[in-house]
């Protein structure tokens, strides 16, 4: 008798650790599969506290985005660029990130070399180079056959598809207008300084033709959802600074190209501005949301009017954070900001179907 209890004690006890390791198994399946998180920030001064990056190592994301200005070099020296990112990786914070989040990164003015610099950066070869060398650019990546640094990255999550495509906003661009003073009756700028018009010269391009052809084959390619990742903002009103609104030709032309491509899952992903803001801009198909996150560690003074803006405008130190569940056959898409104090400032969360044609 004792024995037979003994066994079916013991069986009882095997069926029993057999179950709870399927579970955990089952819902770290779950986490890997069904839910991607997506930190993402730019504006990092190498030479300030990067203790924003030790809070972004908290959240656990599954990749890490920079959106540009990832340092400050400003130079026409290279070595003098090389120092200022070899500045960044000596940077405990920096350290804790890169060892445990994987990183990619498209860049902006103050990285590609001197500020609100286009095509005309003399160095831009070169710099490309250092920059491809610090985030690991594998040798026979395709990005090192083309000039400038545009690239996309394809996630697959079970049976849907991710699609992360980084633009190069400074290679190839045409240069600035400086402010001519066209807005100077519109009350809501009167208290700043303004620096640029928009450009309406037709021919003028923000990506240049290379990068527009490369982009229309990455929009034709199948993909759940798509983060379109831009140095300078796309859904905001003109405000004098630098963003896609000084190039309204080359705008119109981004928002044709999704709709021609039937490109589903468009979000944007924007940085250069120091603080961050969700905007919405009504097209005629759906509306582009630009999920703007800069300054993990500069900051600005104040926010821009933009009639686009659903959320932020948040000043202190902060970044991004995506989230992305594709348990349903809709899958939902959590915005949030989080700030240096680990506080969530902004939380927005819609479908995929409301990003689609
Ligand atoms: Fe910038």
């Amino acid at each position: 008798m004792m024995t037979t209890n003994r066994t079916y004690f013991f069986t009882i006890l095997i069926l029993t650790i057999l179950f709870v390791t399927s579970c955990n198994n089952i819902r770290k399946e779950e986490k890997t599969n069904l839910v991607t998180t997506i930190a993402f920030g730019s504006c990092a001064k190498q030479y300030e506290n990067l203790s924003i990056f030790d809070t972004i190592v908290t959240h656990k994301p599954d990749l890490f985005i920079f959106l540009g200005d990832n340092i400050y070099g400003d130079t026409k020296n290279m070595d003098t660029l090389r120092n200022k990112y070899a500045q960044l990786n000596a940077n405990k914070s920096f350290k804790n990130l890169k060892k445990s989040t994987p990183i990619v990164a498209t860049w902006d003015d103050h990285d590609y070399g001197w500020n609100d610099a286009g095509k005309e950066y003399p160095f831009k070869k070169q710099s490309k180079e250092i920059f491809l060398e610090f985030f690991n650019e594998p040798k026979k990546s395709l990005r090192r056959t083309h000039d400038g640094i545009y690239h996309s990255y394809n996630y697959k999550y079970a049976d849907k598809i991710l699609q992360v495509i980084m633009l190069d906003v400074r290679t190839f661009r045409d240069g600035l207008k400086p402010y001519n003073g066209d807005f100077d009756d519109d009350e809501r700028y009167s208290f700043y300084e303004k620096e640029f018009s928009p450009v309406m010269d037709k021919d003028s391009t923000f990506l240049g033709n290379e990068q527009w052809n490369w982009l229309e084959n990455e929009l034709k390619k199948f993909a759940d959802i798509r983060l379109i990742c831009s140095g300078n903002q796309f859904g905001i009103e003109w405000n004098s600074y630098e963003s896609w609104a000084n190039f309204p030709y080359e705008r119109e032309k981004m928002l044709d190209l999704i709709k021609e491509t039937k490109a589903n899952g468009v979000i944007f992903l924007t940085g250069d501005v120091h603080y961050s803001e969700i905007s919405k801009l009504e097209t005629s198909f759906y509306p582009i949301y630009d999920f703007t996150s800069s300054g993990l560690t500069s900051k600005w003074k104040f926010a821009t009017p933009n009639k686009n803006r659903i959320e932020g405008p948040v000043m202190d130190n902060h970044f991004g954070l995506l989230t992305i569940n594709w348990g349903s056959r809709d899958p939902k898409i959590k915005m949030e900001n989080w700030d240096i104090y680990n506080n969530q400032r902004f939380e927005l969360t819609i479908d995929q179907d409301n990003i689609s044609f």
